[in-house]
């Protein structure tokens, strides 16, 4: 298995190009199965969670053909067209899901186009349960019949989908997503109340919409959804990855440096912005991009929460708890999202962070430098968060498991190299 091993101390310079966002690709690949016509996609990533619904998804009957750019870095990403003339297959296995919790994503559009589908319960998974019940829930108010069986979901909606009102307890990403899906296709009026609001779930709606779904509220938390009797096919570029924007700035703040992202965009940060700006880190708007610089006088502590958007976002805790372990003065970090999200915190003890945990919140009390150290992680950003603390930490970081990177920053080594870290991947 590949490792990546950073040495620390050289501030980081230069550009990085942003990616499309992998959180917003994978949704919209799933919506390929709600038309007969072709879905073309503009920015996809270069990922393995983009490879893993790809391969789903043509099993199930959809013809995907990647063109474009190879190789990721060039400016608009790759292009991929998605044609689900029929549905072949219904069944989502459990080793697709397993890997991969997004899978979950076809459930909706299957049921909805199809009137079956079965498909894998996720299961746990490293950052506490994430159970499903919310897209569960969703659909039989929208007339599926749902059974579990043998860790399955046995889907029906014979004579399709109808209509109906839904409130979700709580925010919930991949539900909304599900549901406006198959609400699409449903006959009548759905309602989603409180709906997530995240950039990604926008830029789903956006595209059903260019497909002939009638979605009104999108961006805000109640959805209306008039369904449609079929979808036709769209041409659509993924919006730039603002977690990865993100975890780039964070690299540029552990490691003191100035660097420029392009395509990155302000708007979908603003939370993260703000935390920089509090900790000492100026964000700001550039020609082709965003610039991020760390200011005189050092990385000051912050407190702060993780909250649905637009608050400041679960998958940047990590990144910048590697940030907030070299500051001035003692930080708190409460995770709100999801429990059990504290991976990164013995590793980042190894490297000599002085972080308690206390419930879901953690103290980080602030030390002049942490040190290299061998360090692994179980989940995606967890792993990233250690690359960006071996960037600001002496001597060497060896960061195992590599695979959970690939998963979801494309060229991480090479953009983070070009910017002049010292930086390199070794096959195990
Ligand atoms: C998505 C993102 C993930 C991000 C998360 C929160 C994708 C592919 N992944 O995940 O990177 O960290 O949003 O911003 O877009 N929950 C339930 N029941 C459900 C659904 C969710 O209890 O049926 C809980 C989860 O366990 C979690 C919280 O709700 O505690 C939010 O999860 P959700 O927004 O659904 O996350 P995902 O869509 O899985």
């Amino acid at each position: 298995m590949d490792k990546i091993e950073v040495r620390g101390g050289a501030p980081l310079s230069g550009q990085v190009r942003i990616a499309g966002a992998k959180n917003a690709a994978l949704p919209l690949m799933a919506a390929s199965l709600l038309s007969e016509e072709a879905l073309v996609l503009a920015n996809v990533p270069h990922l393995a969670d983009i490879a893993t619904l790809a391969h789903l998804l043509a099993a199930l009957g959809v013809e995907v053909v990647l063109d474009g750019t190879r190789g990721g870095t060039a400016p608009g990403g790759r292009v991929m067209a998605l044609t689900a003339r029929t549905i072949g297959a219904t069944l989502a296995p459990y080793d697709v899901v397993r890997k991969m919790r997004a899978s979950i994503l076809v459930l909706g559009p299957l049921v909805a186009r199809a009137g079956e589908a079965v498909v894998s319960l996720p299961g746990g998974c490293a950052i506490g349960t994430r159970p499903v019940d919310l897209h569960l829930k969703g659909l039989r108010r929208l007339g599926a019949e749902l059974e579990l069986r043998d860790g399955y979901v046995h889907a029906r909606a014979p004579r399709g989908l109808r209509g109906a009102t839904i409130r979700f307890p709580f925010v919930s990403v991949g539900a909304t997503e599900n549901l406006m899906m198959a609400a699409s296709l449903a006959r009548g009026t759905t309602v989603l109340d409180n709906a997530a609001r995240e950039p990604e779930v926008v830029d789903l709606a956006n595209c059903l919409t260019k497909m002939g779904a009638q979605i009104m509220g999108i961006g805000t938390e109640q959805l209306v959804i008039e369904g449609v009797a079929r979808l036709g096919g769209a041409t659509h570029e993924v919006l730039p990855d603002r977690i990865e924007i993100s975890t780039y700035a964070a690299a540029a703040a552990a490691s003191g440096g100035e660097i420029e992202l392009l395509g990155a965009r302000l708007d979908l940060i603003g939370a993260v912005v703000a935390a920089f700006d509090g900790c000492g880190v100026a964000i700001e708007e550039s020609e082709r991009g965003v610039r991020v610089r760390r200011r005189d006088g050092g990385l000051r502590a912050i407190d702060l929460t993780t909250q649905p958007y637009p608050g400041f976002p679960t998958d940047m805790q990590a990144q910048m708890m590697a940030v907030l372990a070299t500051a001035t003065g003692a930080s708190t970090i409460t995770e709100a999202i999801f429990e059990n999200r504290f991976m990164h915190v013995p590793e980042l003890c190894r490297m000599g962070a002085q972080i308690s945990l206390h419930g879901s919140a953690a103290v980080i009390q602030g030390v002049p430098r942490l040190r290299g150290a061998p360090v692994m992680a179980t989940d995606l950003r967890a792993s990233v968060s250690l690359v960006v603390a071996g960037l600001g930490a002496e001597g060497e970081t060896t960061v195992n498991r590599v695979y959970h990177l690939d998963r979801g920053y494309e060229h991480l080594v090479d953009k983070l190299r070009a910017c002049g870290a010292d930086i390199s991947r070794v096959a195990d």
